[in-house]
């Protein structure tokens, strides 16, 4: 394992992701005694770098100005000699015997390849263990995802690959696996006879501004749904595990998104932002293509045919300016037979990811006193009330620490990926316009709470409106 003498080596180190995710999860690792002792990182990167920049966020940082010129390309393979020629200098100083190196893609996908084959050729540490992270996006569809996994795989095992999706390190995502299956409360009734449909909503208060060049070759399904929510709804409805290994989990989760027919257009709901409060519109963002199509929102329904989900529906919805920060998964369970009682709110049991996590149940109870009235309340775990002293760590802190343990559980299997695609490729066809003229998606104003065709949709497939909180 990765206990002693790792160089963790970061591309793209100059960018965004790296800036804002894995720097400051390498020091919090750092200051909380996860990385191993005598770590050493390296920032990697085509643009010149602010070290004092650097600094405050990395443990350390190494740069080399002498050869500044020559590591400015991501395929040239002289910039990998000097680049490994580099390592094995801090290697040596440190008198480093095991060389384990971790490579961290934080890097655009049109050059994961070349650095990939770049680093095997140049970089491989013989004697040691040397391990790849690599960034969504994997793939625009099913078949460049499957030429992404073929060429990657010439260089790198499935084993020394960790595909990120850093929804799978939050701690509300990771906590729905002990949840589920170490409490026989929930997990009786967790099926098609007590659940009548099952939302995972993601909303940001925040359009593209300035990142649309990205985005809008991406799209909201592929940058939040085919990932994200599609990981959180594999947990939710997989079957036990046969164990806690990676593989075991990963099995159930290929298994149950197996059981997923493609999504269509009938089940799916497409928005984008325009102007609105003093906001911009998404088509106002000069980094966003004249004129462009892409839904900046979305809702689909996933049916699940197996015994346990056969007919209830499942709703991914995502989308960005919106009126809030929240994302949740919310099981809405049947109506009780009626009889005694009338007009009574459904069960609802609530995850929220985030902010602030929470598990909450929305029960009916008799209102306290003389009367007895029927009230709807909540069983509640609020975090921050429940464990007021627990740090919850950052997604991508236990991730890497994940890697540096060998662990996969949370990471995406290359099966796993391409079953992912499988769901996705036609809608997302359909929306490229492969198959015709593109899809017009439905205006919204920014700070909404999407399409106001969103409720009658929702109400389509059995959801009952009740009081939120
Ligand atoms: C990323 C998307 O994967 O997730 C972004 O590319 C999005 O568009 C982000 O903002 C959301 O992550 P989080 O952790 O803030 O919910």
């Amino acid at each position: 394992e990765m206990k002693d003498n790792t160089l963790i080596v970061v591309f793209g180190a100059s960018g965004d992701l790296a800036k804002k995710k894995t720097f400051p999860a390498l020091f919090a690792l750092f200051r909380q005694g996860f990385l191993p002792t005598d770590a050493k990182i390296v920032g990697y990167a085509r643009t010149k770098m602010e070290t004092a920049d650097f600094h405050s966020r990395a443990v350390s940082y190494i740069q080399n100005p002498d050869n500044d010129e020559a590591i400015t390309a991501y395929d040239d393979g002289a910039a990998y000699d000097v680049l490994n020629e580099h390592l094995e200098g801090i290697e040596a100083k440190y008198s480093m015997k095991e060389r384990n190196r971790l490579f961290y893609f934080a890097l655009p996908p049109d050059v994961f390849v070349p650095v990939a084959k770049n680093l095997k050729e140049h970089c491989y540490a013989e004697n040691g263990v040397n391990r790849i992270i690599v960034e969504k996006p994997f793939g625009k569809d099913l078949d460049s995802a499957r030429e992404l996994l073929r060429s990657l795989k010439q260089y790198w095992s499935e084993e020394e690959t960790y595909r990120i999706d850093h929804y799978l390190g939050k701690e509300m995502v990771k906590n729905l696996l002990v949840l589920r299956f170490a409490n026989t409360a929930l997990a009786a009734g967790w099926d098609k006879n007590s659940i009548s449909n099952v939302q995972i909503t993601f909303k940001e208060p925040f359009g593209t501004e300035g990142r649309g060049g990205y985005f809008d070759s991406s799209g909201i399904i592929r940058d939040i749904l085919q990932n994200h929510l599609l990981q959180v709804l594999s947990i939710l409805a997989m079957e036990r595990p046969v164990s806690f290994s990676a593989e075991d989990i990963r099995d159930e989760k290929v298994k149950v998104l197996r059981s997923i027919p493609p999504i269509t257009q009938e089940d799916t709901l497409l928005g984008q932002y325009v102007a609105a409060n003093g906001k911009p519109g998404y088509l106002d963002d000069d980094t966003v293509p004249r004129g462009s199509v892409c839904p900046t929102f979305a809702a689909t329904t996933l049916w699940i045919h197996n015994p346990r989900w056969e007919g209830v529906p499942f709703i991914l919805k995502a989308g960005k300016a919106l009126n809030e920060a929240k994302v949740e998964v919310r099981v809405q369970f049947k109506d009780i037979t009626q009889g005694i009682f009338k007009d009574i709110t459904r069960n609802e049991l609530v995850f929220r990811i985030q902010p602030s996590e929470a598990v909450y149940l929305k029960i009916v109870a008799k209102s306290p006193g003389l009367q007895t009235q029927a009230i709807a309340t909540e069983m509640d775990l609020t975090y921050n009330r429940r464990f007021a002293d627990a740090k919850i760590p950052e997604a991508y802190e236990a991730l890497i620490l994940d890697v540096l343990q060998g662990d996969h559980s949370n990471f995406v299997r290359h099966d796993e990926l391409d079953v992912a695609w499988k769901i996705f490729t036609p809608i997302l066809h359909w929306i490229d316009g492969k198959s015709g003229e593109r899809p017009k998606p439905i205006s919204y104003p920014y700070g909404s709470r999407g399409p106001a065709e969103l409720n009658t949709f929702v109400e389509r497939y059995g959801y009952h409106r009740s009081p939120s909180r």
